[in-house]
């Protein structure tokens, strides 16, 4: 199903630590990371891989240990780069997914009302960046979505709960986001499957909540979700299936484009209204509804240093059949 090749995640070029500067806080949720399959080991000795591997184990084993869990969760989620076999480790060891996944619900009773401490917070995120780890890794992908385990399928929906939460404090933010940086993982493989099961949720309205409430870095990687799935032709289909629900996701992005976006989530925005475009009865309805900031110079700066994000709004322009601000851009 139309598996969109060669289209670079625009995340890989957000580095980690663009995020940890913006967070000032060591953030654990890796929208940045080269996908696992491509991420460089250092290169090590014979020795230094043993020593490494055995390190790995010792840690993998402390999560099993309620007393070491906290400082073995922190260890390895930020050193979750140096260790390949991280993810297919994680997996394969005997009641430790049911340990993050403990991490995880024991959080649950925090969320409402909203009483999640700034090392609660940090310490569940730390679970969720090796939930995360696993996501991206190409050999637990698949079994991470749908476990045989009926206790461990469909983990991403242990992350709902988190998503829907509207507290505005540090620690709440934090949490949505790396809830969202795992889906965004998942999304960033491109893999019809993924899409398929996130489509069986209520992914949609929970992405598009964020993109109305959210802080710009949260907003950003919610549309960024919607754009991945809105590439696929199911997804597509989904968002286009009623009135309603194309209404809501077009009304979200309008609201976005009006509160001055910064140009990383104008992008996905632009992204999001082009693949709309590509759908019959959705290109009639945004001929009417896309934003008029969209069609004149309010935006001008950005693409004037994004041409490849310029070229996707004359694209649109031409799709929606508006030729006239079309032209207009095209004189300059
Ligand atoms: N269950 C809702 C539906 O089927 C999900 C939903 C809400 C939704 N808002 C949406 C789906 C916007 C797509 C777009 O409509």
């Amino acid at each position: 199903m139309n598996a969109p090749t060669g289209q670079a995640s625009p995340f890989l070029s957000m580095g980690p630590s663009s995020v940890m500067i913006q967070q000032q806080q060591p953030m654990n949720y890796m929208m940045g990371d080269a996908p696992a399959q491509v991420q460089q080991q250092v290169e090590l000795s014979p020795m230094e891989q043993q020593l490494n591997q055995e390190r790995l184990h010792l840690l993998v084993s402390d999560l099993l240990i309620s007393e070491k869990r906290e400082a073995a969760l922190a260890e390895l989620s930020k050193d979750r780069e140096k260790f390949a076999q991280l993810a297919p480790t994680l997996w394969n060891a005997t009641g430790v997914m049911t340990a993050l996944l403990q991490e995880i619900v024991s959080v649950y009773d925090l969320l409402q009302p909203p009483t999640l401490s700034a090392s609660a917070s940090n310490r569940v995120c730390n679970a969720l960046a090796l939930f995360q780890s696993v996501s991206s890794h190409n050999d637990t992908r698949s079994l991470f979505l749908n476990a045989y385990n009926c206790l461990l399928a469909h983990i991403p929906l242990f992350l709902y709960p988190f998503l829907n939460t509207i507290a505005k404090t540090r620690a709440f933010e934090y949490l949505r986001l790396t809830s969202l940086g795992v889906i965004g993982a998942l999304v960033k493989s491109d893999d019809v499957e993924v899409i398929r099961f996130l489509l069986s949720t209520e992914i949609i309205p929970l992405c598009l909540r964020i993109m109305e409430t959210g802080t710009e870095l949260s907003k950003t990687v919610a549309t960024f979700i919607v754009q991945k799935i809105l590439i696929f032709q199911i997804g597509l289909t989904y968002i286009c299936a009623t009135p309603e629900r194309f209404y809501a996701v077009s009304t979200v992005l309008g609201n976005m484009v009006n509160d001055k976006p910064s140009a990383r989530l104008l992008k996905h925005i632009v992204r999001c209204y082009l693949r709309l475009s590509d759908h019959p009865r959705a290109k009639d309805a945004l001929r009417q509804c896309l934003p008029d900031s969209l069609r004149d110079k309010t935006f001008d700066k950005h693409f004037q240093s994004d041409q490849a994000m310029k070229r996707w709004l004359l694209q649109l322009l031409m799709n929606v059949g508006d030729y006239a601000s079309y032209h207009e851009f095209m004189k300059n």
